[in-house]
């Protein structure tokens, strides 16, 4: 009989929010990129919910200056909540935002050298466990959720994991592109990994899609890692350097994912939530049919 080896568990999450979002200006001059509702959800609080699904207890966010808002969303709203219970209004639309007290953790990146840099920032509370990591501006939607289907390949196959998705050849330059390897169903062996190439560099139209799982040893990596494209520290040079030392694998997301550090994404995003929506779709259908004429 063979035994699956034992693996530490996944319990904490890395949250980089640090970034300035410059091209959701001037929404985002003084509220953080990732507290733009879709509807009625911050994207941070769908990052969140996605992690605690999957099993993550503590929560690390890699913050900056003007990011306060994304600490408060997660704290108690002391006149808030009084309120409501005082008018016996509905308190489960709160739930959400409530966090084990100590599982929420936060970090400052001071500045915003790159993914991973602010990756870097969180190495004193990542100790020596394997983490989680969740770009909130990437929405991704599906049953179970993006990381609960990653934890689920690491039980099996342990090491590093990323969540891939495939995209038309000619976007690949605007993302990290994986060399694949053996394919196994919807896992896939990570042979190499390149950030932004050029189109004739790029080794697939398999793009990173926004959620990691690493081994601590990444934090040694990008200990003194210099910068890559556009003047950043990248995760992906660090990642690129781990693999052929630990295992390393691709999950194809069984979901949807929307860019929602985009524009047009954002409003995909939020269109397409709406019209899931049983408490609005008819309605969001009928208006998008009245807008387009
Ligand atoms: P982006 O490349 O989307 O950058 O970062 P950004 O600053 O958020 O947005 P734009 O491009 O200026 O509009 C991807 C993720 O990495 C985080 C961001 O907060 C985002 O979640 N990040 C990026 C940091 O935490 N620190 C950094 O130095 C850079």
């Amino acid at each position: 009989m063979t035994q699956t080896p034992l693996r530490k568990p996944i319990r904490k999450a890395v949250f980089p929010v640090a970034g300035l979002g410059t091209r959701f200006l001037p929404a985002t001059k003084a509220i953080p990129k990732e507290m733009l509702p879709i509807i009625d959800r911050p994207l941070i609080q769908y990052a969140v919910d996605e992690a605690r699904e999957a099993g993550i207890e503590q929560m690390i966010f890699i913050t900056g200056r003007g990011k306060t808002a994304l600490i408060d969303h997660f704290d108690m709203a002391f006149e808030l909540e009084t309120t409501l219970r005082d008018r016996e209004k509905d308190m489960s639309v709160l739930e959400p935002t409530w966090l084990r007290p100590g599982n929420l953790v936060t970090v400052r990146q001071q500045v915003p050298l790159g993914l991973g840099h602010a990756i870097w920032c969180a190495r004193g509370i990542v100790g020596d466990e394997p983490f989680a990591i969740f770009l909130p501006d990437e929405l991704m939607i599906g049953s179970p959720g993006c990381m609960k289907q990653m934890v689920d390949a690491y039980n099996e196959v342990g090491g590093n994991l990323i969540s891939v998705l495939e995209v038309p050849h000619e976007e690949v330059s605007s993302y990290g592109v994986i060399d694949p390897g053996k394919a196994d169903g919807a896992l896939t062996e990570v042979k190499g990994l390149v950030e932004k190439p050029k189109l004739e560099d790029a080794p697939s139209n398999l793009i990173i899609s926004g959620r990691y799982i690493l081994q601590p040893e990444v934090m040694q990596v990008l200990d003194g890692q210099g910068k890559g494209a556009g003047g950043e520290i990248q995760l992906t040079d660090a990642m690129a350097r781990m693999i052929g030392t630990q295992p390393f694998h691709a999950v194809t997301f069984a979901g949807k994912r929307y860019d929602c550090g985009s524009k047009i994404g954002f409003v995909e995003a939020t269109l397409a939530m709406a019209l899931e929506r049983e408490d609005m779709a008819d309605e969001v259908r009928a208006m998008a049919k009245r807008l387009l004429g």
